[in-house]
């Protein structure tokens, strides 16, 4: 949880929300600390489209027709889906492809030095069964600093699957600070804070059905 303007902004327009249940009796008397959460730097405005709903669509069929035309003489892969982020993403890729998958989810979360991420990774979720022998496709929304992804590639090729390789919608390209291969790649993006098709802001704006540009 971060003490953001935004988390008081919202905490305000959620009175239902379990977040702050002691305000919810006169939210009236709140009104000024939802002026110091704008205040403090959060927009009401809608997150500038940076792609399009068509464009991610577009780029989702021509991700699933390359990912289908590789896999197709190995027989049955694994979507691999970290969460929470890539849950559109691989709702979406499942749908699309043709050939045989199945669907698992892992989930991690990356440590912080105070609001700063350290860079270390811990796992939250495993995989539910073994991938030992599999084909695993690992479903990622962004790669951002890159140690997400360096820490699940990894930490699965220990496990011993006969494949592994990656799909990500987004590359924060300059913010990347160690070494990942992207075998499937949505878009290269700059160093904007983006929201949307399974990416937040402090778990807002997961469900926009395109990638927009928060000024935080
Ligand atoms: C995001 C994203 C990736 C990771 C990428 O997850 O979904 O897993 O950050 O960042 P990196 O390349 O700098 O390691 P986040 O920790 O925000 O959790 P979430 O998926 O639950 O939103």
């Amino acid at each position: 949880m971060h003490w953001s303007g935004e988390w008081l902004v919202n905490a305000l327009e959620s009175p239902t929300s379990e977040i702050l249940p002691e305000f919810h009796a006169d939210l009236t008397l709140l009104a000024p600390v939802r002026h110091i959460g704008l205040a403090y730097g959060v927009s009401d405005e809608s997150p500038q489209v940076l792609i399009s709903e068509a464009d991610i669509s577009h780029r989702g069929d021509e991700l699933a027709e390359q990912i289908a035309a590789d896999y197709k003489d190995k027989g049955e892969i694994v979507l691999l889906g970290v969460l929470k982020g890539a849950f559109i993403l691989l709702a979406d890729l499942s749908r699309r492809l043709t050939i045989p998958r199945l669907v698992e989810f892992i989930a991690v979360s990356s440590y912080e030095d105070g609001d700063v991420p350290s860079g270390a990774v811990r796992l939250v979720m495993d995989v539910r069964s073994s991938i030992e022998g599999k084909h695993v496709l690992v479903v990622e929304d962004i790669v951002d600093t890159g140690h997400t992804l360096h820490y699940l590639i990894d930490m699965l090729k220990s496990r011993e699957p006969a494949s592994i390789k990656a799909c990500v919608m987004l590359h924060k390209e300059h913010s990347t600070e160690v070494d990942v291969e992207i075998d499937y790649l949505g878009f290269t993006i700059g160093d904007e804070w983006v929201v949307g098709y399974g990416l937040d802001y402090a778990e807002q704006g997961r469900t926009l059905p395109y990638i927009g540009v928060v000024k935080p």
